[in-house]
């Protein structure tokens, strides 16, 4: 299957995912001289710029991006870290083949400074989740998560350090994972080759 990885920050995700050797074969950022498009050249992985502020229109910056994944023959998509809510329209044409990161556990803390709002709320257990994306902004369906202890001494660096270590363990392995075939998202749910709890939270 053929992937883009949609960014727009450090990439330290985009890095753990072209590590994995998954098939990455565009890498679409929304903002300009960022290091994740830095990341995506020493991969050798071709990376487009597409910024919002030369389309006002929500509808024409969409019809952009899915002009250049289809350029590229992509199948399937990753968001990580790319901070702008797809349109209906691409979610439509991509049904069940985008997936997103989110750096809290799920429905906690949706939008922007999801770690620095569990960090204020002094919350013992934040984490990782990935999702399906749905026309909802985080709402879509659960593929996995993973739970990230806040530490008494933690401070909003220690526990971002530990919340991105996570990441970076998870989500490659839930994109081999869809790549292969072993889950998909089939009527709006789910659905894990292996219907089977230890499977799917050992494997995850
Ligand atoms: C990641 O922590 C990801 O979970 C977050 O952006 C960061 C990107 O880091 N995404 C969101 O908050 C989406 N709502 P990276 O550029 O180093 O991969």
């Amino acid at each position: 299957m053929k992937w883009a990885v949609l960014v727009g920050g450090t990439g330290s995700n985009l890095e753990a995912i072209l590590s994995s050797g998954l098939d990455v074969r565009l890498v679409i950022s929304h903002r300009a001289q960022v290091r994740a498009l830095g990341v995506a050249a020493q991969h050798g992985v071709p990376t487009r710029v597409i910024v919002g502020r030369d389309y006002p229109d929500r509808a024409d910056y969409d019809a952009s991006l899915r002009g250049q994944l289809e350029e590229f023959d992509i199948e399937r998509v990753a968001m990580a870290g790319f901070l702008r809510w797809l349109q209906p329209e691409t979610i439509r044409v991509y049904q069940g083949q985008i997936l997103n990161l989110h750096p809290s556990l799920l429905p906690a803390y949706p939008g922007l400074h999801a770690i620095e709002q569990a960090f204020e709320a002094r919350v013992w257990w934040t984490g990782v989740t990935v999702h399906f994306v749905d026309e909802g902004h985080d709402t879509g369906p659960i593929v996995a998560q993973a739970p990230v202890p806040r530490m008494a001494d933690d401070t909003l660096e220690t526990l971002s350090d530990r919340i991105h270590r996570t990441e970076h363990a998870l989500y490659p392995k839930v994109l081999h994972a869809v790549d292969r075939g072993a889950v998909w998202l089939q009527d709006h749910v789910v659905t894990y080759a292996k219907e089977d709890d230890a499977w799917i939270h050992g494997h995850f």
